[in-house]
């Protein structure tokens, strides 16, 4: 496995990408409300990118055929945007979304109540950010990988949260994924020792019930076994001697 480490030139573009993104993530947050549909929020999604002069990092990429995964309820990522699928009070929706800027991705998922949702619902968007800031707590030079997908599992298991297996996170930077894997939840080995310049998507996703997934015959939505909610959030990540940069984030 080959990590890179990005030059002080990449590290500039990164930054610009996450910053885009950021901006981008901010817009679409106001549009949530109960009514609109996924398709509307894609749309949206994709003309703010292009609008900064992005390209989505989505669209296309092996076949999937939005620029924003917006994924609702028992759906875990992946979801297709869709002009029939309108957004009722008390649903969750994740949106999920990467930005090309310069030949440089940004990656970035954030989860939203619609309208007013379950005290339940709420706590699950809360704790799945949480394990984000759990998780970074360890992302820095000197310590290992898998420091964090302990850190990320250990937090979401505490409240009895199943998390997702089936999909990790991963290196990011001249492609939206990249070496190495960063997987949620505890694992067998250390991992490798991170070093500064390395640039990583974490991306706890933690459902209210089991962690077991599976795919709709779409082939791209996943969701919940069980049918129960789950959530996402993602951040894109610079590794430093201190303190990460969390490049999606202002
Ligand atoms: N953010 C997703 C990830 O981290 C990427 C979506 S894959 C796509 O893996 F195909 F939908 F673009
Ligand atoms: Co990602």
């Amino acid at each position: 496995m080959s990590v890179a480490i990005k030059s002080q030139r990449e590290i500039e573009l990164m930054r610009e990408a996450g910053k885009i993104l950021f901006e981008v993530h901010e817009e679409l947050a106001r549009m949530i409300k109960p009514g609109i549909t996924t398709w509307d929020i894609d749309n949206r999604g994709r003309k703010l990118i292009e609008g900064y002069g992005c390209t989505p990092s989505f669209l296309n990429y092996n076949g999937y055929p939005a620029s924003i995964c917006v994924s609702v309820n028992e759906e875990v990522v992946h979801g297709i945007p869709s002009r029939k699928h309108i957004l009722k009070e008390g649903d969750i929706v994740s949106l999920d979304a990467g930005v090309i800027y310069k030949g440089y991705h940004s990656d970035a998922a954030r989860t939203y109540g619609v309208g007013k949702i379950s005290d339940a619902a709420q706590k699950l968007i809360n704790v799945t950010k949480q394990c984000f800031f759990e998780g970074i707590k360890f992302a820095k030079e000197g310590s290992h990988l898998h420091e964090i997908s302990a850190a990320i599992g250990a937090y979401a298991e505490s409240f009895g949260y199943g998390v997702v297996r089936d999909l990790v996170g991963h290196g990011v930077g001249s492609a939206l994924h990249e070496d190495p894997q960063v997987p949620n939840f505890k694992q067998e080995t250390r991992g490798m020792r991170l070093k500064a310049g390395m640039t990583l998507a974490i991306e706890p996703m933690i459902n209210a019930g089991r962690y077991n997934v599976k795919w709709l015959d779409d082939d791209w939505t996943v969701v919940t076994t069980d049918g129960s909610l789950s959530a996402h959030y993602e951040n894109t990540v610079l590794i430093t001697d201190g303190e990460p940069e969390i490049l999606s984030l202002r």
